[in-house]
């Protein structure tokens, strides 16, 4: 039995979809656990691009089963688009499965999410708009709409009439903007639930089962440690866990189910969305790594703020996360440049500290301080062993390891899926 996650240790967008990819072909079943389709995963099988939003990576290898669990938060309606593009593209969806227990993100949360951020004015979040933050409100106030709710269509119709006529007063009064209609949402989650039924179940069940039948499972975190609602940049964080401590909540399953954490790390460091950045770069080597990895959001489309590669942000996410494994993504794109520099330590009142701060005002005030490294400028997407690598970039991984303590498993030189180093074997 192995129970392996794979999750982000920055800001999201690490690039876990390609490793997520490359695992699920020794896997048995592949787990969602927390977020919603604010995140974006883009993956690249058998040549193809797909930009998965809700449904687990393993669904493009077709038989294995893939799980959105209970922790995750699901616009129905973006799920069947999803649903209808994968089968579009003759990817079989009849292996996917939906936890009854999961919330169903509403247009109101949606509405709510766009106003929020509207009336925050220049302190937003920055939030990719799809609803996220106020359908785990909902959810932790109580007020949620679960999915089995749904498929029950009398109850489904009287909280969606109580919820839109709470959630109007807020739009009408608050924002001044129009009310929602009740009845259009309930005509419009009525035709949904009809489409989904057949994926909805006990998803905890089935996830239980297969630990117990020794199967391996993979668990899919999206978003990264510093959106972390307990552990990230407070308050420009998402809404949910996206650290191993996720996991068990968001699954339904024991802590124990878990036997290797894998922390997918870029070879830099991208945020999107407001927030403090330390390694920022704000010059043209930014606007070289933006243009060369290509760093636009998935979902929105927006530009990626780029700097240097921090490791007190990785060690803070090895030790909360409990990582066991790194996958390092991503040393491609900074082939090519002269000199490149790995922040070491923050420089904070005259002394240097190696501790992630918990205040936005002492991390704003922290300076970084910097290890400087050769560049490498070969072209890596042919190397598949760590010693064909080149000198300074082999020294690169070396110190990562080092500093960490933890061993960089596979190492990415490219987007495709066989563009990867492997130096270890997980299943
Ligand atoms: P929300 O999750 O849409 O509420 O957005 C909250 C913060 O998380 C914003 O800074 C978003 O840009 C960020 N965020 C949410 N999902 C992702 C992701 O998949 N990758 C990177 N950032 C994300």
């Amino acid at each position: 039995m192995a129970g392996i996650l794979v999750c982000g240790a920055q800001w999201g967008d690490e690039g876990k979809g390609r490793f997520v990819d490359f695992l699920a072909k020794d896997a048995d079943m592949v787990i969602r656990f927390q977020g919603g389709n604010n995140a974006g995963h883009t993956v690249i099988h058998a040549g193809v691009t797909y930009k998965l939003h809700l449904i687990p990576s393993g669904i493009l290898y077709g038989s294995k089963p893939c799980v959105i669990g209970n922790g995750v938060v699901v616009d129905p309606g973006a799920l069947l688009e999803e649903i209808d593009g994968l089968e579009k593209a003759g990817i079989k969806t009849s292996q996917l499965f939906l936890s009854d227990r999961a919330h169903v993100l509403m247009p109101y949360h949606r509405a709510l999410d766009a106003m929020n951020e509207e009336s925050l004015g220049k302190s937003k979040i920055g939030t990719t708009q799809k609803g996220i933050g106020p359908c785990y409100t909902d959810k932790t106030s109580r007020l949620g709409i679960r999915f089995c709710d749904l498929l029950d269509e009398e109850r489904f119709a009287m909280l969606t009439r109580q919820r839109t006529a709470e959630k109007n007063q807020i739009i009408t009064k608050i924002y001044g903007k129009a009310p929602l209609d009740a009845e259009a949402i309930i005509a419009e989650y009525r035709a949904y639930a009809e489409r989904l039924k057949p994926y909805i179940t006990d998803t905890s069940q089935m996830v239980y089962d297969a630990q117990k039948s020794g199967k391996t499972l993979l668990f899919e975190g999206a978003q990264g440690m510093l959106l972390d609602l307990d552990y990230g940049t407070y308050p420009y964080v998402t809404s949910s866990h996206p650290t191993s401590g996720g996991v068990a909540s968001g699954v339904g399953i024991g802590p124990a189910a878990l036997t290797e954490v894998v922390g997918v790390v870029k070879a830099y460091t991208t945020r999107v969305g407001a927030g403090p950045f330390t390694t920022e770069l704000s010059c043209e080597t930014g606007d070289l790594i933006r243009e060369k990895g290509h760093e636009y959001g998935t979902t929105t489309g927006r530009p990626r703020r780029c700097g240097w590669l921090d490791l007190v942000i990785v060690e803070f996410a090895a030790r909360i996360n409990g990582i066991t494994s790194i996958a390092l993504s991503r040393m491609d794109t900074l082939g090519g440049l002269d000199r490149v520099k790995i922040c070491v330590g923050y420089e904070l009142n005259g002394e240097v500290i190696r501790n992630y701060p918990a205040s936005l005002k002492d991390l704003e005030a922290c300076k970084p301080v910097y290890k400087e490294f050769d560049g490498w400028d070969a072209n890596l997407s042919h190397i598949r062993a760590f010693e064909d690598l080149p000198a300074s970039a082999k020294e690169y991984v070396n110190f990562i390891e080092e500093f960490l303590g933890v061993p960089v498993d596979m190492i990415g030189v490219g987007a495709s899926r066989e563009e990867c180093i492997l130096r270890k074997q997980y299943v």
